[in-house]
């Protein structure tokens, strides 16, 4: 579970700092590469050389240290991490924590870091107890920091309550349990996907060439990610993604039903190739030819715009809709208008033009949309491509 897995250590100051030597250790045991960060006051209770040495690495101290930026900046530093483990987590550490200060290295870490972040509070039990650690303890549960412990006990100070950091087995255990639940751990996300059909007569029907491969592949990413997905598809020709909703539909008219039926979601991906018109006067019996050599007339309608009906709700909207757009031409001027027009957050543009192969292949060049510009994505798998997605909507709802 930790093997190969790399964790920013960020020391605080209390007495509880020793037993980090043993955390270390127990990391690496384990696989893990341990990046350590000794806040000023930790270094009164731990000293610089045996952390490095049980680490294993360099050490970080100072935020204004100029090598190190120049070696590698804060930024990078906190970011560098699969997980942001701080303990002890001081009284002083939570309440910076919580206020959003940045005035030295640790705080500036925890501040810059985009991974998640798990605490082992340790303080006097009075400190523990003070309604201003109460505030930032759910100020900090609100933000989505994790935590382990305090446990109750005797303490170093001599008094006896709730404040004793967990041991370090324990924090070896929620570190594994952080690092596998996944950034959208309890989000719900809702992906459509596949072409639609649309009937003709009992046995006809007007399709595109949509595989569904891509809109499968960010079902699988975010699912994989542990956002609880429901994967509204057409008649694709890929199989659905495990572990997830999976709503089977035909036409675009059921697969709006089955979207509004999905909501609320605090995500919504329209991967689908809907139709854009149907046949309105859809034969109940197979169409014959008459004998009169003149070809059937068929009356098109106009299909519902999902992406548009959910982007525009005044109501129940989720926080980020996406939608994709398959462009032969022009691509990213194309994307724009088309992003404004149906009111979505994000559009990842493509070019479809038969040269490029991404219809029904397996890759894909893609720009993403927003409003605050374009971003080009190099060419990369679908599955790849899915990832990157995933990240960036982690990333958007944290
Ligand atoms: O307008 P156009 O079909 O190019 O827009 C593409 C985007 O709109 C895709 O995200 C597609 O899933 C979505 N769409 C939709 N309902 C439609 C047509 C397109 O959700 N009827």
């Amino acid at each position: 579970m930790l093997a190969g897995k790399r964790i920013l250590l960020i020391i605080g100051g209390g007495i509880a700092a020793y037993k980090c030597l043993e955390l270390i250790r127990r990391y690496r045991e384990a696989g893990a590469q341990v990046t350590p960060v000794l806040t000023k006051a930790a270094e009164q209770f731990v000293t610089p050389l045996s952390v490095a040495a049980l680490a294993g690495r360099k050490l970080y101290r100072d935020l204004f240290d100029l090598t190190d930026e120049a070696e590698m900046g804060h930024i990078q530093l906190s970011r560098a991490a699969d997980l942001v483990v701080v303990a002890p987590a001081t009284a002083d550490l939570m309440a910076k924590m919580a206020a959003g200060l940045a005035g030295d290295l640790a705080s500036t870490l925890l501040m810059a870091t985009d991974k998640r972040v798990l605490i082992a509070p340790a303080m006097n039990v009075r400190m523990w107890q003070h309604p201003a650690t109460r505030r930032n303890r759910a100020t900090l549960a609100g933000d989505g920091i994790l935590s382990v412990g305090p446990n109750e006990g005797e303490m170093a100070c001599g008094e006896y309550g709730p404040g004793r950091m967990a041991e370090p087995a324990e924090i070896l255990a929620a570190t594994a349990a952080a690092l596998s639940a996944g950034a959208l751990a309890g989000r719900r996300i809702l992906v459509t996907s596949g072409p639609t059909h649309e009937p003709i007569d009992p046995v006809r029907y007007i399709a595109n060439r949509s595989s569904g491969s891509q809109g499968t592949a960010i079902a699988r990413a975010l699912a994989g990610q542990g956002a609880e997905v429901t994967f509204v598809t057409g008649p694709a020709t890929v199989p659905p993604p495990e572990g997830v909703h999976v709503v089977k539909v035909e036409t675009a008219r059921e697969m709006l039903a089955a979207v509004t039926a999905a909501l609320p979601a605090d995500v919504a991906v329209f991967a689908a190739a809907v139709a854009d018109w149907r046949v309105a006067t859809e034969s109940g019996r197979k169409l014959k030819k008459d004998g009169s050599g003149r070809p059937p007339v068929l009356d098109f309608a106009e299909n519902p715009d999902i992406l548009a009906t959910v982007s525009q709700m005044a109501q129940g909207r989720p926080r980020l809709v996406i939608g994709f757009a398959a462009e032969t031409d022009d691509v990213v001027a194309h994307a724009t208008a088309k992003r404004a027009r149906k009111g979505c957050d994000w559009i990842l543009a493509n070019d479809v033009s038969p040269a490029t192969g991404i219809m029904g292949g397996s890759h894909n060049t893609v720009t993403l949309i927003s409003a605050t510009g374009a971003e080009s994505w190099p060419e990369m798998t679908k599955d790849q491509v899915a990832n990157r997605l995933a990240q960036k909507i982690a990333e958007a709802l944290a």
